[in-house]
């Protein structure tokens, strides 16, 4: 009898297991490789996130609400048993986005009640804004008030880098803390240890600063192309071999959600770099780097 589960113990024990440590991914409403911003279509949507859940992400994050991005990525999260980070996009000073803020709170509203609150990890309100600390935080404190009056308890707050967080920490100040942390922009350090900038240096400083606040890492990522940054360099090796080391990095502090840096290639951009930090259909993930940590 014990011959016969000889074969299965032997398949099971050539097999390498992938994990993905990532909560989530991040990405634009436009689609991937497109010279001009061309919104996802539903269709669009839906393939990325079976994507997302095939290869273990478990929520998107938006970063603005344009081509009806919260309806479709919602619709689309729901049908995968994926989360949405919602996220309405501030271009420019808080006060000249007031309106546009104020309708997509309604749109927000809308989906909340047509999808649930179930669907939502959070609601970050502007993406790090250009503007003062004290103006950003007013207005994520408005539209918390206005929720909590409706009832909606989803946690609010502003994503900014994790630099000016550390630096000005009235922006954790509402439910949680929503840092990009992009081990690129330090020119002194290597893509092998992308993962170990934000869990060696941002978190414990986020965690210090904004002390009991649950820390959410929005965006972290690595570019394959344009211009180095000192050690940091923009290839395909290099951004794959950044979250080959994230992906491992995540499993030192399973408190913090960490969504990877973005779903394809913004071409529309006008950096070379920061065209060029996508995910899918350029880096392995169950198939690669998933399986290596
Ligand atoms: C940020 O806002 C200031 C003041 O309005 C402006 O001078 C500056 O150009 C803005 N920076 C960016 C990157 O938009």
């Amino acid at each position: 009898m014990k011959l016969f589960f000889l074969p299965v113990i032997a398949a099971l024990a050539g097999q390498v297991f992938a994990a993905n440590n990532f909560y989530g991914i991040a990405g634009a409403n436009s689609i991937g490789g497109s010279a001009s911003y061309v919104c996802r279509t539903q269709a669009q949507w839906n393939k990325v996130a079976t994507d997302a859940k095939t290869n273990g992400f478990k929520s998107i994050r938006l970063v603005g609400f344009d081509c009806d991005a919260l309806h479709r990525a919602s619709r689309a999260a729901v049908a995968s048993g994926l989360k949405i980070m919602a996220g309405i996009y501030i271009p420019g000073s808080v006060a000249s986005a007031r309106t546009q803020v104020d309708t997509e709170v309604q749109v927000f509203v809308a989906a909340y009640r047509q999808f649930g609150a179930g669907v939502y990890d959070g609601l970050t309100i502007g993406n790090e804004v250009n503007d003062s600390a004290a103006n950003i935080m007013a207005k994520v404190y408005s539209v918390r008030g206005y929720l909590r009056s409706l009832g909606i308890s989803t946690p609010v707050s502003t994503v900014h880098t994790w630099v000016r967080i550390r630096d000005e920490p009235a922006l954790c100040g509402a439910d949680f803390v929503a840092a990009n942390a992009h081990a690129f922009f330090d020119p002194n350090q290597p893509s092998g240890k992308a993962g170990d900038v934000v869990f060696q240096y941002a978190i414990p400083a986020l965690k210090s600063r904004c002390p009991g606040k649950k820390v959410v890492i929005t965006e972290s990522g690595w570019p394959s192309a344009g211009n180095r940054n000192g050690a940091a360099i923009a290839s395909w090796s290099d951004e794959r071999n950044a979250l080959l080391n994230l992906n491992c990095a995540c499993t030192t502090d399973r408190s913090v959600q960490v969504y990877a840096f973005e779903i394809d290639d913004q071409v529309w951009k006008h950096n070379a770099n920061e065209r060029s930090f996508g995910i899918f259909g350029k880096i392995g993930l169950n198939s690669d780097i998933f399986k290596i940590c």
